[in-house]
């Protein structure tokens, strides 16, 4: 039952973005996260977390301030805001 769960989180999420024009778009951010970092990472790694820490911990391992397995140096800004806002839709 994930993808239900998805779709009722994002819900939400996607239209509190388009009225308060802010925050990541977790749908993208899903096909980012499955493009690059469902190999290594769960979607719910950071569950708990906000999105606004989120995104903080994914600037720092793009910009090589932590150290990190994965290939996370090539991600645009807006990647990183969607994949924070995706994994921050799990609670
Ligand atoms: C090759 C495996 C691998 C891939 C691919 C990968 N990661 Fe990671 N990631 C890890 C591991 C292992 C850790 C925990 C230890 C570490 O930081 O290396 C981690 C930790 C993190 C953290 C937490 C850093 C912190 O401050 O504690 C963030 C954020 C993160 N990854 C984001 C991403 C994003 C975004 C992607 C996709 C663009 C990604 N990772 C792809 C293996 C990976």
């Amino acid at each position: 039952m994930r993808i239900l769960k998805i779709v009722v989180m994002a819900l939400p999420l996607s239209l509190w973005g388009l009225v308060a024009n802010a925050g990541g778009d977790a749908a993208a951010g899903k096909a980012a996260f499955e493009a690059g970092c469902g190999e290594c990472h769960y979607e719910d790694d950071f569950s708990g977390e906000s999105e606004a820490d989120i995104l903080a911990m994914i600037q720092s391992v793009k910009s090589g301030e932590v150290e990190h397995k994965g290939e996370a140096g090539g991600l645009s800004d807006a990647d990183a805001a969607n994949i924070a806002a995706f994994w921050a839709s799990f609670k």
